[in-house]
């Protein structure tokens, strides 16, 4: 036998890269495996949350601008994300007031905690879930989306829990930017934007806040973080862009309806078109006085 062995294929040609590869998957998964366990301290909030129809339509308003149902679904009934072998199952939950909702037992600090920080009642992170970019948020804005979260029509409906597979994990290992545990990409410690009226400008760099993670930080375009590389990448609406060539009518034209001066029809799965059709004209009017100082 001893001889056979010898004669034949080196049982160490195997052995050793098994042994290396096993390493490196222990590795990776303990190391991202460590990241989703973290424990995050549990800022204390305390807002007053309003009841009255005015807010609760502002937070419903809100809710499309700062695409939450982009990934919960319009009625906030949650949806699947991701499903596949490389990635795992990504779900968004149930956030309505119905039977197997995630939020049933949240109290409202519980909520703001959630949303702007990423941290769950445990002190966990959320999984994919853009916490992190929630932060602008100011005070009154949040107030309102909580105040909507408890008005929603009450769907019941239990979403599966989220996994992520190892090759998602080995994603994470290399892209640390990647959003996958954002609870790690707030900024600590955690201050509250106020909601004190402010001047024009102000105004405007807030509601375009919902636009710069796509269109970068001064509007000035180019290619989408974190997007497939199908994706286009995304015009500037600074003066070197729409701003510059565009009238206001234009603009908001291309902002309701989808469609560009040139007739070009903008594609709601990158640019989410609908959801802005939600802003109001006063909104409009202040964002576009933001891009003419751009
Ligand atoms: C990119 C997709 C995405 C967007 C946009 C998004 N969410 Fe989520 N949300 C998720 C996912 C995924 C989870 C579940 C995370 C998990 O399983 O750890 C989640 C969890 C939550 C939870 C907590 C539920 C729990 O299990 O603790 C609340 C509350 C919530 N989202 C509210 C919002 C609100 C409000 C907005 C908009 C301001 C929003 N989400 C935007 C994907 C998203
Ligand atoms: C999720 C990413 C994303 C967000 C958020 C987003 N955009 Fe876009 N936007 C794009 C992409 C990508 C295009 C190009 C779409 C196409 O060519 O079909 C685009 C196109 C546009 C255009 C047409 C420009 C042109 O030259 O054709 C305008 C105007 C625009 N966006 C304004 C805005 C404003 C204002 C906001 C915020 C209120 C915003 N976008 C938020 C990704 C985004």
């Amino acid at each position: 036998m001893e001889t056979e062995n010898n004669k034949g294929f080196p049982i160490q040609a195997i052995a050793i890269p098994a042994v290396i590869a096993t390493t490196i998957f222990l590795a990776i998964f303990g190391i991202t495996e460590s990241h989703r366990l973290r424990s995050y301290p549990l800022t204390t909030y305390n807002i007053p949350i309003p009841d009255d129809s005015v807010s609760i339509e502002h937070g419903r308003r809100l809710t499309h601008i700062r695409g939450c149902v982009d990934c919960h679904g319009e009625q906030m009934a949650g949806s699947i994300l991701q499903k596949s072998l490389h990635t795992g199952l990504i779900a968004a939950p149930n956030i309505t007031m119905g039977e197997g909702s995630a939020i049933l037992d949240y109290s409202d600090q519980d909520l703001i905690r959630v949303i702007r920080e990423g941290v769950r009642p445990n002190g966990k992170s959320v999984i994919i879930m853009p916490s992190h970019k929630f932060q602008v948020i100011h005070q009154r804005d949040l107030a309102s989306l909580i105040s909507y979260l408890r008005n929603t029509e009450p769907v019941h409906r239990t979403m599966p829990q989220s996994r992520i597979n190892f090759p998602m994990r080995l994603y994470y290992f290399v892209n640390r930017k990647l959003a996958l545990f954002p609870a790690n990409l707030v900024k600590r410690p955690v201050e509250m934007p106020k909601s004190t009226p402010a001047d024009r400008l102000t105004m405007g760099r807030y509601i375009a806040s919902s636009c710069v993670g796509c269109h970068g930080h001064h509007l000035e375009g180019g290619p989408i973080p974190g997007a497939p590389p199908s994706w286009p990448e995304a015009p500037a609406l600074d003066l070197d862009g729409v701003a510059g060539t565009w009238s206001k009518q234009q603009f908001k034209e291309a902002m309701t309806q989808g469609i560009a001066p040139d007739g070009r029809h903008l594609n709601e799965v990158f640019m989410p078109w609908p959801a802005f059709g939600q802003l109001t004209e006063a909104e409009y009017d202040l964002l576009w006085e933001y891009m003419q100082q751009l």
